[in-house]
């Protein structure tokens, strides 16, 4: 099968930006060492470092380099690379792609990734043919060269990558390529997912808060990192906290951190996860689960820019970018008094709806074909693929857990299946096979959830909107939404307001 993913960052997409008053959701990774906050490039470099990697690199080009004034240091494998190079030390690199197992060069791909290397790849004409050796250079060289080269060619355009490398003020480096490596890769070609990405890409050039709501394992903090990966903040760390994890007493002391003897147990000073998000962006995950006392605090350095440790009398200014996170309807919490609602409003100033994985179409087919590509090797079997009617059960089912969930029941349907095609039994999902008769009155049923779930979805749950697009009445709607299980249970007031109108409008549709 074609592999149809959209990785967000190879193809530019659109988006609209949520006002204010509409919602939103969040995921992160850890910064990686090159995430300090003084990232500028040292201009005043003399030294022509050169960093050679190759499984076993060619002694002959190390001396016609050295000959040629180059301070080279050969690597033979990826950990070797990720160890020699340093984030603050601007270098041309030489990465022999030839000489590598095709299964070795995603390894590589994290020290690709260092800004403050100019990459020239070397290559054979049977490994350009490989897709991924070619997104390799795309994404991350300057220049490649098919071998046998002369090693003047190689110093030439060495030379020339590296004077680029040290033209850039690390401001002015484009942004890396979006992580490739499996885990940041989010995947999508459903017209919700296009929008998700083309939000993504403008919240990204902002440094206004940005709050992500979508149902649990959507890809909220997944969401989240993309947003800090394609902002200026880029270089600095991403700090997640999920504050629905953290017990209350502990996650004031976590936030803004303490000093020494701030209490009993507190032998040195911490820094809280606030500061160390210093220059970059905090995610605030599960905000909903933030205790009243500690979203005090949290408005007060959202107002101030400053925090103060526990037991610390000095005033800290820090910089960050707030994304936050959750599953829970804040408007429901903020109603009920368990959210305050200036904070909200800070928090939420850019919103991102994350789509549940049931609205995305033929992406739960693509996403599944990525996910057992990714895991299938934890099989002794060579998985290919999906019969028939695991793929139309994949489609019938809905998906509680989303994406998490349809990686967890693929990587167990891998172990499971005894043979090359995964059955709906492997995954678990026999009951949603089209085996199951269906009659034309429950087909219509299922095609009127699904439009009214997307249409609500299209609109954020502003009825109003989504019933215009239906063509039905705003009431007809609300009660549509109760047969088929999708009103919020504790949206009293809607309820009220609508059922007193409804007395007075005839059901027509
Ligand atoms: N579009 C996508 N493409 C590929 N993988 C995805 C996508 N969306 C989510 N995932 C994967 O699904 C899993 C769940 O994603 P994530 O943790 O970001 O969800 P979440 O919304 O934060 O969940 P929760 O509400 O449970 O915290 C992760 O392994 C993530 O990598
Ligand atoms: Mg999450």
């Amino acid at each position: 099968m074609k592999r149809a993913t959209e990785i967000l960052g190879k193809r530019p997409s659109e988006v609209s930006l949520a006002l204010p008053q509409e919602a939103a959701t969040g995921r992160m990774h850890e910064p990686s060492a090159a995430a300090t906050k003084e990232t500028g490039l040292p201009h005043t470099q003399t030294e022509r470092v050169l960093l050679y990697v190759a499984r076993t690199p060619d002694e002959t080009l190390i001396a016609h380099l050295k000959s040629r004034g180059w301070h080279v240091t050969a690597a033979r494998s990826a950990h070797e690379l990720a160890r020699l190079s340093k984030p603050d030390v601007v270098c041309a690199g030489i990465v022999d792609l030839a000489s590598f197992a095709l299964r070795d060069l995603g390894g590589l791909e994290a020290s690709l990734r260092q800004q403050q290397i100019g990459w020239i790849a070397l290559a054979t004409s049977e490994r350009l043919t490989d897709p991924g050796v070619r997104r390799l250079i795309r994404h991350y060289c300057f220049d490649y060269v098919k071998i046998p080269v002369a090693h003047a060619t190689i110093d030439y355009l060495a030379s020339h990558a590296f004077g680029m490398v040290t033209l850039c003020d690390t401001d002015d480096i484009p942004p890396a390529a979006p992580a490739a490596d499996d885990e940041d890769e989010m995947v999508g070609t459903c017209e919700a997912m296009q929008q998700l990405f083309r939000t993504i890409r403008k919240v990204a050039n902002t440094d206004a808060s940005v709050f992500i709501s979508g149902e649990s394992g959507t890809g909220k903090e997944l969401t989240a990192l993309a947003i800090h990966e394609r902002s200026p903040r880029r270089k600095a760390p991403f700090i997640p906290i999920n504050c629905g994890a953290i017990p209350h007493h502990l996650l004031q002391s976590e936030l803004f951190g303490y000093e020494r003897g701030a209490f009993t147990g507190a032998n040195q000073r911490k820094i809280g996860r606030v500061e160390a998000a210093d220059g970059g962006t905090l995610l605030l995950d599960e905000i909903g689960d933030l205790p009243m006392e500690s979203q005090a605090s949290l408005l007060r350095f959202l107002q101030e820019g400053k925090i103060e440790r526990l037991g610390g009398r000095e005033s800290i200014q820090v910089d960050v970018r707030i994304i936050s996170a959750t599953h829970v309807d804040l408007e429901v919490a903020m109603r009920d008094g368990r959210f305050r609602a200036d904070l909200f409003h800070r928090l939420c100033v850019l919103r991102v709806d994350e789509p549940p994985l049931r609205a995305r179409g033929k992406d739960i087919e693509i996403l599944a074909h990525h996910i057992m590509h990714k895991f299938k090797t934890d099989s002794a079997r060579k998985i290919r693929g999906f019969t028939p009617s695991a793929i139309e059960a994949m489609y019938n089912y809905n998906w509680p857990g989303n994406v998490r969930e349809l990686i967890n029941r693929v990587r167990r349907a891998i172990v499971m299946a005894e043979s090359k095609l995964i059955s709906a039994d492997d995954l678990d999902l026999a009951q949603f096979t089209e085996q199951q008769t269906m009659t034309l009155s429950q087909a219509r049923e299922a095609a009127e959830k699904r439009a009214i779930e997307a249409a609500l979805l299209r609109h954020r749950h502003r009825l109003n909107e989504a019933a215009t697009d239906l063509n039905i009445s705003r009431v007809t709607l609300y009660r549509l939404m109760g047969q088929h299980g999708l009103r919020d249970p504790s949206a009293a007031d809607e309820k009220a307001s609508l059922e007193s109108f409804a007395a007075d409008e005839p059901l027509q549709e």
